[in-house]
């Protein structure tokens, strides 16, 4: 298969980056659909760590293209920080193999400042955002006031539209959410340093990518956040603001549905979520602060502590059924070493009623409780196993009964952070 998308079935950060990092390697281009430096994808290699936040994660190997699509909110200043940071890596020097469409909508200051604002008058009842903007960038997009990268092109009416957005944006900070306004002054000589850089790169990416597949390019599409943070199916309002499905590629990447061969989803062995919400799941003791410790389970993007639960067959089979998901890469399995016994939650009951799928709209989640079924754990650590026949049964015995309880093969397992800690049962580029 040739075109091939990676999500995140979860609440995010299922390892994203390791498996596009692992695929990238058989693809020729790699491409953000949505979202925007609210991901955090992390790379392991050789023992070196980098983070990507807008970026996409296929930019580790050389000679492939990185290509940001429409449906992404791009802040172009952390962008700027971000290509110096790998450029200093001496990734992305080609100016060919970084394209960035002009139709991105841009997360400015003033989208921030809302985001934070907000989250501090909701107190408890906060989302529990990154407060990057995100929210309020899309919302701009929606109004249809946001500002595009296609707009760098005309700087006098960018500046006019820049001009007429904050005086708007600042009379809300002040007068509604009683927090202080943005100063404008220097906002527009930033964001002409950052046009002299950008221009360079950016691109109908959609039909960049349509002459490309049509070429027998392979492309991988890398979602972020998780099909949990949905803005429809997922956990609202504890969600993001974009579509996080494969079928988002769509409309976020401009390419059409026909196009889209494969879908990878991609959990945890465990679950992790980042910000409010419901988690029926959630594991509130010891042995989750110890799965937090051993999986590292600290946000890549904010450094928050990442909340801990059980795996979750009700949620995997919502997620896995709305991406229409070809198989699945399981991830941080070494991370469950010496935890005995495992429990899987296969059900929830609510006053004596059994539910197998999300109750609609996810309402009454957080008064779900879970139904568990129990399997042996193992003590043999798995850093690094590379084969099936390597794990130790009873982690063979937990991969099999996850496949079994979801109908949706295990392609890909994760045994350690670094790339080569993986098993590959099946390479979607190879089927
Ligand atoms: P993403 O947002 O989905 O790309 O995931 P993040 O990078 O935010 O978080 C996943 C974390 O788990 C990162 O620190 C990865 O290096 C790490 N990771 C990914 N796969 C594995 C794995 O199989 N085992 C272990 N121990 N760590 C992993
Ligand atoms: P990756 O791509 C984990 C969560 C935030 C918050 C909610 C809304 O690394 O998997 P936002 O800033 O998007 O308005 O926050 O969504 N969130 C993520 N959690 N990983 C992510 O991305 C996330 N992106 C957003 O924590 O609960
Ligand atoms: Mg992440």
């Amino acid at each position: 298969m040739n075109t091939v998308a990676v999500v995140g079935t979860q609440w995010g950060d299922e390892g994203k980056g390791k498996i596009v990092d692992l695929l990238a390697a058989d693809a020729d281009i790699v491409v953000r659909f949505h979202g925007g430096n609210n991901a955090a994808h992390t790379l392991v290699v050789n023992g070196q760590k980098l983070v990507v936040r807008q970026v996409p994660a296929g930019v580790l190997h050389p000679g492939k293209i990185c290509v940001i699509g429409n449906g992404a909110v791009v802040d172009p200043i952390a962008l700027l920080a971000e290509l110096d940071n790998l450029q200093r890596h001496s990734l992305l020097s080609d100016p060919q193999s970084f394209k960035l469409s002009y139709e991105a909508h841009m997360v400015m200051p003033y989208h921030g400042a809302i985001d934070r604002a907000r989250e501090a008058r909701l107190a408890k009842a906060a989302i529990g955002t990154t407060g990057f903007g995100i929210g309020p960038a899309y919302e701009d997009k929606a109004a249809r006031i946001g500002l595009r990268f296609v707009d760098l092109l005309d700087m006098k009416s960018f500046a006019a539209k820049l001009e007429r957005n904050l005086a708007d944006k600042n009379a809300y900070l002040k007068s509604i959410l009683k927090a202080k306004p943005i100063r404008g002054e220097d906002l527009l000589e930033q964001l002409k340093r950052a046009r002299k850089r950008l221009l360079p790169h950016l691109c109908d990416t959609g039909e960049y990518l349509e002459d490309a597949i049509a070429a027998g390019k392979r492309v991988l599409f890398e979602g972020a956040h998780g099909t949990l943070l949905d803005i429809d199916h997922g956990t609202y309002p504890f969600v993001t603001s974009s579509s996080c499905l494969a079928s988002a590629l769509c409309a976020g990447a401009g390419v059409a549905l026909s196009r889209l061969q494969a879908v990878v989803g991609i959990s945890k062995a465990y679950t992790t979520r980042v910000g409010g919400g419901p988690f029926p799941t959630e594991i509130k003791n010891r042995l989750g602060e110890r799965l937090r410790e051993e999986g590292e389970e600290f946000g890549a993007a904010t450094g928050r502590p990442r909340r801990i639960g059980w795996l979750d067959m009700v949620l995997a089979r919502h997620s896995l059924r709305l991406n229409g998901a070809w198989g699945l890469a399981l991830t941080k399995l070494d991370v469950l070493t010496g935890i005995d016994p495992l429990k899987i939650c296969v059900a929830y009951e609510h006053r004596g009623q059994r539910y197998d799928r999300m109750p609609p709209g996810g309402a009454l989640l957080d008064r779900m409780r879970p139904v568990y079924e129990e399997l042996p754990g193992w003590s043999r650590p798995l850093d690094g196993v590379q084969t099936l026949a390597d794990l130790p049964a009873a982690a063979r015995r937990y991969l099999d009964r996850i496949g079994e309880l979801l109908g949706v093969p295990i392609v890909m397992v994760g045994t350690g952070a670094g790339r080569e800690a993986a098993i590959v049962l099946k390479n979607p580029f190879a089927a």
